[in-house]
């Protein structure tokens, strides 16, 4: 049996995940849209738009697609997940209800204070001034979120009141913002992935991410400059720890209000001196942790997608190389600031089987292949340790020809 597949997204992430559905023999005929220059070695790429759901239908209904796989968020906060299945595609990813877990910070709060889930304490505020007498009375450090989707930059873990301020008031700029005011918890992060079918979650992995653009967690939040799988952290005690007290009762809280999760649940969890506890959810693989995780996966990765798209994991176990891997995330300098755009990478490095250099931010410009994003390419690795593949992973970065690309020296320094 085959299935063609379409993959929604066009960054490393999606990059990573059409290597790896590629090498499915149970893969039809491939299709990403938009997709990149990377993805386009193992898919055709096609120019249909994800916000436009009756032409994605369309082209599904027209090529005979059996599986999409979404991704990013903003399609799935847009209800494309929806929109298929009303017009029966199968689709790996949450409904537009379930993706509320990451659209909505107050949301996921909610959802945690109902099921006791371990997480910082919250408030939430839909105007500016009992929010500023809250922040008053509690005190500094005090986390300040943006209720909705930001990519990243609607957290402001304030060190003083005076920060905590400034980024309400930043928030409550825009007409009708939401903000969430949290607790400022402390300890060492990591992300756990976990494929759900609305009942059932298995654990699909863990990584560790580099938020801050600079060596030496230095410099602003980003994306994401790097990532490495497994995470040290998450021993098997921690992972039993974080299922039973964190993503299990997620479910039975999604499933018991009429939006059961399905697809992947990415959990940011701080590892705190009182137990594990959530940081914040996502409802798609984390970017750049999905390069790192589909380098180790060893399972076909087309049936466990299409499995959790179905609604029965209840057969899947996925197995997992042992080898660890390390991705360096090469950037456009300036990044996460402005950058220039169209600046020319004149060469990559052949890689070897144990190399993959994923493209995220790549387009072509008269045939060259051009800098187009602020992340670019994820040069990733494997290794029989942490510091092997992080040393063959920046052998690669090295032989990269791009002088407008920049990248962190330290990526894994924690497990190496
Ligand atoms: P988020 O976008 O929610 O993942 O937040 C980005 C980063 O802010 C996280 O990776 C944490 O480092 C930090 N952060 C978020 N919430 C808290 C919190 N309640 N206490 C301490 N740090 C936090
Ligand atoms: N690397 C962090 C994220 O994907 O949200």
């Amino acid at each position: 049996m085959s299935t063609n597949v379409l993959l929604i997204g066009s960054g490393g992430r999606e990059h990573a995940l059409a290597a790896k559905l590629a090498q499915s023999p149970e893969l039809g005929t491939f299709f990403a849209a938009p997709g990149n220059p990377g993805i386009a070695q193992h898919a055709r790429c096609v120019d249909v738009d994800p916000a436009d759901h009756a032409a994605v239908l369309a082209f599904c209904r027209a090529e005979r697609i059996g599986l999409v796989v979404v991704g990013p968020e903003v399609p799935l906060v847009a209800g494309l997940a929806d929109a298929l299945e009303a017009g029966g595609i199968l689709v790996f990813g949450p409904s537009q209800a379930a993706a509320a877990l990451e659209g909505s910070k107050g949301f996921t709060k909610e959802l945690c204070a109902r099921m006791h889930i371990p997480t910082a304490a919250f408030r939430r505020f839909d105007a500016l001034d009992p929010a500023l007498a809250y922040v008053r009375a509690e005190g500094a450090p005090i986390v300040v979120k943006a209720d909705g989707l930001a990519a990243g930059k609607g957290v402001t873990v304030a060190a003083t009141l005076d920060e905590a301020e400034e980024a309400l008031r930043a928030c409550f700029a825009e007409p009708g913002a939401e903000v969430v005011v949290e607790e400022c918890m402390t300890g060492p992060e990591a992300s756990f992935f976990c494929l759900c079918d609305g009942v059932r979650a298995v654990p699909f992995g863990t990584a560790e991410d580099h938020k801050r653009a600079y060596d030496g967690d230095a410099g602003p939040n980003t994306g994401g400059m790097g990532a490495y799988s497994p995470s040290t952290l998450m021993t098997p005690d921690v992972i039993r720890q974080v299922m039973a007290e964190i993503v299990e009762p997620t479910l039975k809280g999604m499933a018991e209000a009429g939006t059961p999760f399905k697809g992947v649940l990415y959990a940011g969890l701080m590892l705190t001196d009182t137990g594990p506890r959530l940081i914040e959810y996502n409802v798609r693989f984390g970017d750049p942790e999905c390069q790192v995780l589909m380098m180790r996966l060893e399972s076909d990765l087309l049936p466990i997608l299409r499995a959790a798209a179905a609604g029965d994991l209840s057969r899947v176990t996925p197995r997992w190389r042992d080898d660890p891997a390390v991705t360096v995330v090469m950037a456009s300098k300036g990044y996460p600031g402005s950058y220039r755009k169209g600046t020319t990478i004149a060469s990559l490095p052949e890689t070897g089987p144990q190399e993959a250099i994923f493209h995220a931010g790549t387009g072509l410009s008269d045939g060259r292949l051009v800098a187009e994003g602020g992340r670019v390419l994820n040069v990733t690795a494997t290794g029989s340790s942490v510091a092997e593949a992080a040393d063959r992973a920046y052998a690669l970065v090295h032989a990269v020809d791009w002088p407008e690309g920049f990248y962190r020296t330290d990526i894994a320094h924690r497990a190496r």
